[in-house]
Formats: C-alpha cells, structure tokens, sequence
C-alpha cells in the first residue's frame, strides 16, 4: 500500500501517539468482533443481549456460561501482525499510549506495555456484590461460582452495557486522546459510547486523525486518514513504511 507522504513525515516527527482498537484488531486472531453474528451453541443470542447486568440478573447461568465458552476460545488464539505492529510502534515512539476496548488480553500477550483495558479483561473475575477478585473458582458447570468472602454470585471482570467505565483508565485514555499529536482509530464500529468519543477529543484538540477500518464508520468523515482494509495488514506495512525506513 502506498501511504500519502505527509503521513509518513508527521508519524516519523511525532512523540505523542495514542491508538484505540476495538474487536476488529482481533479479527484476524481468529476472534468475531462484537457486530459479527455468533456460532454455534449461541448463535441465536445477541452479545449486546447478554452483556448487560439486567442479562446477568435474569439468568445469570446464561450470561456465565457464554463468558466461560468465549474464555476457552481465547486460550488457543494467539495475537496477529496488527498487535505486533503496534508493539513496535510503542518501542518507536516516545510517549505511546494503548486504549482498547477488547476485552482478550491480546495486546499485552503480544507484548505491549502502556495499556488501559477500557472495557475490563475477561480472564480476570470478580465478585458481583463485594467486588473482591478471585483467581480461582470452581468449575461447578451447574451452577455459577460464588465468592469465598460474601458468597455473592462471580462474574466477568468485563464493563457490561449501561455500566461505567474503569474510572482511572478512562481518565488516562482522555488524557492521552486530547494530548497526541496523531490518534489511531483501528478496528473499531465507532458505534459504543465513551469509547468512540475519544478520536472526536483528539481530533477537537488538533490532532492528526487516523483511521484503519474493514469498513467505514461514524468516524470517517472526520478522520485526516482513512484506510480500508485488514488492521493485520495494514499497520505491519505503515510502521515498516515510518519507521523501518526511517534515517
Ligand atoms: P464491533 O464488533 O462493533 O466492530 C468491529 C469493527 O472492526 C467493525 O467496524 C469492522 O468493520 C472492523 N473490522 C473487522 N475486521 C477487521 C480487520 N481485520 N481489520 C480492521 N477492521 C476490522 O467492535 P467494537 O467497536 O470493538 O463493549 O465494539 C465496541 C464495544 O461494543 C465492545 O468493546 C463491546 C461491544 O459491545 C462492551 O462489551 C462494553
Ligand atoms: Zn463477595
């Protein structure tokens, strides 16, 4: 892909990058982004049905038993081009900062370090009444696990529809949207609130805006940069084309 010169040289210059990505980054691992329909065993539920506290208050089995098959299969999927490209790009940049909305752990297996999981991380599991954090819980398939301390019901570790966002993550993704100086947008329908404000912030605060989408979305109007296609491929070929070449 031929990348417009004018990028290049305001990537090479830039100190203070900031990158948001969203299910599409992990498209290429293997994993259905979020709008995709599902397969198999759920394909007749929505995830935007069953993520929610209200899904979890009716039947909190259902909504534990989805999270438990969607753990299984991100243990046998490993990160793709894309995540390592923007491990490089992290090692190239003097203040890089990773907001994902992905909730895989993909970013950090692949090697990245400054991140902020927006959306929470689905390895992880907690209390839904006292929130304490638990490594361990049974494999009980009959019934959801509960909390050692309270003997409240165990739940994702996730941000569910109409639940706020990791107070301090957020407010670190804020920071860095409106301070860099080129803002990545990858993978992401842009449709999920706070989320997709965060390219709006940086865009408001004179940053160059970046997009890398299999499809356009609300964004792309207002995106400086807009490239259609595979986050795997194209950031591998962008980080090769501002950084490999660079000196
Ligand atoms: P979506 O599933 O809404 O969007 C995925 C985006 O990735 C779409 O815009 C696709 O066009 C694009 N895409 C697919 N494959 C791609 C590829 N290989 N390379 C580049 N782009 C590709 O996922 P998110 O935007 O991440 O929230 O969804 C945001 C949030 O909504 C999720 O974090 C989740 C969900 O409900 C919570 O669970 C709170
Ligand atoms: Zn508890």
């Amino acid at each position: 892909m031929d990348f417009p010169p004018d990028l290049i040289s305001s990537l090479q210059k830039a100190d203070r990058i900031a990158v948001l990505t969203g299910a599409g980054a992990s498209q290429e691992s293997g994993l259905r982004t979020f709008r995709d329909s599902q397969d198999g065993l759920w394909a007749k539920y929505k995830p935007t049905d069953l993520a929610s506290p209200e899904a979890f208050a009716r039947d909190p089995k259902l909504v534990w038993d989805w999270y438990a098959w969607r753990r299984e299969a991100i243990k046998g999927v490993r990160p793709n081009r894309g995540h390592y490209a923007l491990v490089e790009m992290e090692s190239k940049v003097a203040d890089f900062t990773l907001i994902t909305q992905n909730v895989d752990g993909l970013h950090r297996f692949a090697g990245s370090k400054k991140i902020h999981e927006l959306h929470g991380n689905i390895n992880r599991v907690r209390c839904s009444q006292c929130g304490m954090f638990t490594e361990e819980w049974g494999d009980d398939t009959e019934s959801v696990p509960t909390c050692g301390k309270c003997g409240g019901l165990l739940r994702p570790d996730v941000v569910w529809f109409g639940e706020s966002l990791p107070r301090g993550e957020l407010e670190a993704a804020v920071l860095a949207a409106r301070n860099c100086q080129v803002f990545f947008s990858i993978g992401t329908s842009g449709v999920v609130q706070p989320a997709a404000s965060l390219a709006f912030a940086a865009h408001n605060k004179g940053a160059l805006v970046v997009e890398i989408n299999a499809e356009s979305t609300p964004l792309t109007p207002k995106a400086d940069y807009f490239f259609q296609g595979k986050s795997g491929e194209i950031l591998p070929e962008l980080v090769n084309a501002v950084w490999r070449n660079k000196d």
